[in-house]
């Protein structure tokens, strides 16, 4: 049985873009290829147009690399035209065409027409075809979430890349200053000096130009220091941006969770926003024991989808979405008290007892609710016996 109970106005307010994504038309028509089948395509594609390069084949056989590059971007047309056509309305196309699995279909598509167009030798033309190398990346799911990343740290990448840009010109134009005279040829006008800069601020180094006066070798140093520094605060922004991205999705998706269990509907969003925050989920296997008798406990739970059965004699007791179990060891600081086996595959949020100590600090209404369960419980089960454990 699963519980339809929401919390009005308090599902997942800040995931303007799960709505999005829930009514996202194009995840509605039902595709002409699968993606494995898309990307061996794609293959076949690319390995032709590459081995068509090679001079060690004979005509025929580039002729051959050739056809297969010209019949896969037929199926490629013919899966995007097919795609178009059953997204139907020209909003629903509108939203395709502008995700980027749809650019990317559509630089596949015209890939190879441009190289017709643009260049006169028919081999190089199949070069084009590199454009589906895109086609790979086009369904993964951190694609979106690399995406998202760059969109929130925008702004701190742009201020990095306008230092960058700051520091490569001063250091472009020092060594044009400093090192003209003794090596014209590689320091002699300042988008000369720009290869040195370029280098050595990245940090490659290649050694092929390098400053020989004091004042350039100076130069060189304080560049390659700014580069590292760089390249240092570029990191850190992505990685806080990765993560705190990471956290916003787990807290949406526990909210949601959350949600569903009628034991919290009474809560508001603030209420709610503070559980979450304490709430793991976990998604639990059929025959999963989640918890076994006489073992210390230091964590309850919530169903949130499925069945959990508790084993006690003479009749086990089936927990249905909306029930929490665990809860006794955690209050009285006992063994737990029987065994409980996941019946159907469950989704469960978990609480620990640190945070059960917090809930209780913060909402003491809810941990009443949930210690006089547990002592109604315990009377019940004074006069029963828990049965031995069947799954394992
Ligand atoms: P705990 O003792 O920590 O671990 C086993 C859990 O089974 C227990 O907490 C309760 O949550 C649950 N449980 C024990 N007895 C009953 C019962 N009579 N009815 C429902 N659940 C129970």
């Amino acid at each position: 049985m699963l519980i339809l109970v929401k919390v009005q106005g308090a599902r997942n307010p800040q995931c303007r873009g799960c709505q999005r994504f829930r009514a996202n038309p194009m995840k509605s028509g039902p595709r002409s290829l699968s993606p494995t089948l898309s990307n061996g395509l794609t293959t076949v594609g690319l390995f032709a147009m590459i081995l068509g390069t090679s001079p060690t084949f004979n005509d025929p056989l580039q002729l051959f690399f050739a056809a297969i590059v010209v019949a896969a971007w037929i199926a490629i047309a013919a899966k995007f035209a097919l795609r178009l056509r059953k997204l139907r309305t020209w909003a629903r196309q509108r939203l395709y065409l502008t995700s980027a699995e749809g650019l990317i279909d559509a630089a596949s598509v015209l890939a190879l027409p441009c190289g017709w167009l643009m260049v006169s030798e028919p081999k190089d033309a199949l070069l084009f075809a590199l454009a589906w190398a895109l086609r790979y990346i086009r369904h993964t799911a951190g694609l979106a979430l690399f995406w998202r990343v760059m969109q929130r740290s925008r702004t701190a990448l742009l201020s990095i890349a306008s230092l960058f840009l700051a520091i490569f010109f001063v250091a472009s134009t020092l060594a044009y200053i400093f090192e003209r005279q003794i090596q014209p040829e590689v320091f002699g006008s300042v988008p000369r000096a720009m290869w040195w800069a370029i280098v050595t601020l990245t940090t490659t180094g290649y050694g092929d130009v390098t400053p020989v006066t004091v004042w350039g070798r100076l130069l060189g140093g304080w560049v390659m220091v700014g580069g590292v520094v760089m390249f240092a605060l570029q990191a850190g922004i992505i990685a806080t941006a990765f993560a705190e991205e990471l956290q916003r999705r787990h807290f949406l998706h526990t909210w949601d969770l959350v949600t569903t269990v009628p034991f919290f509907q009474d809560l508001g969003a603030a209420a709610i926003a503070d559980i979450v925050r304490l709430l793991e989920s976990r998604d639990v296997a059929e025959g999963t024991v989640i918890v076994r008798k006489g073992e210390p406990g230091d964590t309850m739970y919530f169903v949130v989808s499925g069945e959990a059965t508790v084993q006690l004699s003479p009749a086990p007791v089936v927990l249905t979405p909306g029930s929490f179990f665990g809860e006794m060891a955690l209050l009285f600081g006992t063994p737990r008290s029987a065994t409980v086996v996941a019946t159907k595959p469950s989704v469960l949020l978990v609480l620990d007892v640190a945070d059960l100590r917090q809930l209780a600090g913060r909402r003491p209404e809810l941990v009443n609710l949930i210690e006089a369960e547990a002592r109604r419980r315990r009377e019940a089960n004074s006069t029963t016996q828990a049965l031995p454990a069947r799954a394992g």
